[in-house]
């Protein structure tokens, strides 16, 4: 089946043209991250209006790129949320109207699903796996049986990871989004240098918590501010991606001693981290537990990982009625529920 894959639930305007849920024909992503930046995180009304100007064209370069045209396509996967309702509501609405012109059937699906599937598009993993997804708006461990099977295990109680990340590189006076930065600094520091908290670490559940790193961040800054670049700065980036990665990873452990997990895939914006790629390994190698973590090309967001359960939907008859509306808020546990 060739799918058309359209991703718009934040500041990533994407599409992609997918064989069988593992072959990318095309994937084009349009950033509006240079937009946002200017105003220190996404504003909802631009990245909305951005959408708008850039998803005819990114459709139009998706399909030109696989080297087809639309009567090829076969159905539409499409995020129908979470994210901001705005901007989910310009790629449904496309994903809708080429899906009723052509005929051809579309499904809905939560972005999350997307992250978790994106290893797919590499080499599929067999089910059952535990999965840590990390992204901007998220930080969930879930133990996946099957498409549409998952049961949360634990989640972070305040900031996801990405956003404690991207706030405390705001604090530190770096641009938005600041992941990728942090990263790179965290490279030439010392992680060892401060004494960050680490938070929920023993608290005896799955769930995560980053909101008190970024105050002790916080305080830090302001009884030793740091100059960009410098060797402070660096040992402070070290020193905060130890603590991230620190509490991701016993989560993690916890999570396959008590589920006996023999496959980890992690996944989402964060898993491009380095810290936490290498720290992942490390623990798989160690518990021998089999490791899948996308490309980091394939962590962040793209339209491409939709086509992954877009195609297992499609193909078991779940299409999504087109009076569907888009979700902003909406929970990974009721899938199967809510498709059917
Ligand atoms: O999955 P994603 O592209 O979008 C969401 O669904 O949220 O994740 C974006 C998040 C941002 O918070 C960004 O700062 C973070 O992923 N990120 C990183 C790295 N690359 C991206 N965080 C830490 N280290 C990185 N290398
Ligand atoms: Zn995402």
């Amino acid at each position: 089946m060739i799918l058309l894959a359209i991703e718009t639930s934040c500041d990533e305007t994407a599409a992609a043209v997918v064989r069988d849920g593992r072959d990318i024909l095309s994937s084009v992503i349009s950033s509006q991250v240079a937009i946002h930046a200017a105003y220190g995180g996404v504003v909802p009304e631009i990245a909305s209006r951005k959408h708008l100007e850039s998803i005819a064209p990114v459709i139009n370069q998706a399909l030109l790129d696989a080297g087809i045209g639309m009567e090829a396509l076969e159905g539409v996967a499409v995020t129908r949320g979470p994210g901001l309702s705005g901007a989910l509501l310009v790629g449904f609405s496309a994903a809708k109207a080429i899906a009723f012109a052509r005929k051809i059937p579309f499904v809905g699906v939560h972005h999350i699903e997307g992250h978790l599937f994106a290893p797919f598009l590499e080499q599929p993993v067999p089910f059952p796996f535990l999965a840590l997804v990390v992204s901007g708006g998220h930080t969930h461990l879930y133990h996946v049986e099957g498409f549409g099977r998952y049961t949360t295990l634990g989640r972070t109680i305040d900031d996801a990871a990405g956003e404690a990340y991207d706030k405390c590189a705001k604090i530190m006076g770096m641009p938005y989004p600041g992941g990728m930065l942090i990263d790179r600094m965290a490279q030439d520091g010392n992680s060892v240098a401060l004494k960050l908290p680490r938070p929920l670490l023993r608290d005896g559940t799955l769930n995560f918590s980053f909101s008190g790193l970024k105050t002790a961040v916080m305080q830090q800054i302001a009884k030793h501010p740091v100059a960009i670049p410098s060797q402070a700065a660096a040992d402070l980036c070290a020193s905060f991606q130890e603590a991230v990665c620190h509490v991701l990873a016993a989560k993690t452990e916890a999570a396959i001693r008590q589920t006996g997990a023999a496959r980890l895939v992690v996944a989402g914006g964060v898993a491009c981290n380095s810290g936490l790629r290498s720290r992942m390994a490390a623990l798989c190698s160690q518990l021998g537990v089999e490791l899948s973590i996308p490309h980091p090309s394939l962590c962040g967001d793209n339209a491409a990982m939709l086509a992954v359960p877009g195609d297992y939907y499609l193909s078991h008859g779940f299409a999504s009625p087109q009076t569907l509306d888009v979700t902003a808020n909406w929970n990974m546990d009721s899938i199967k529920e809510s498709l059917l």
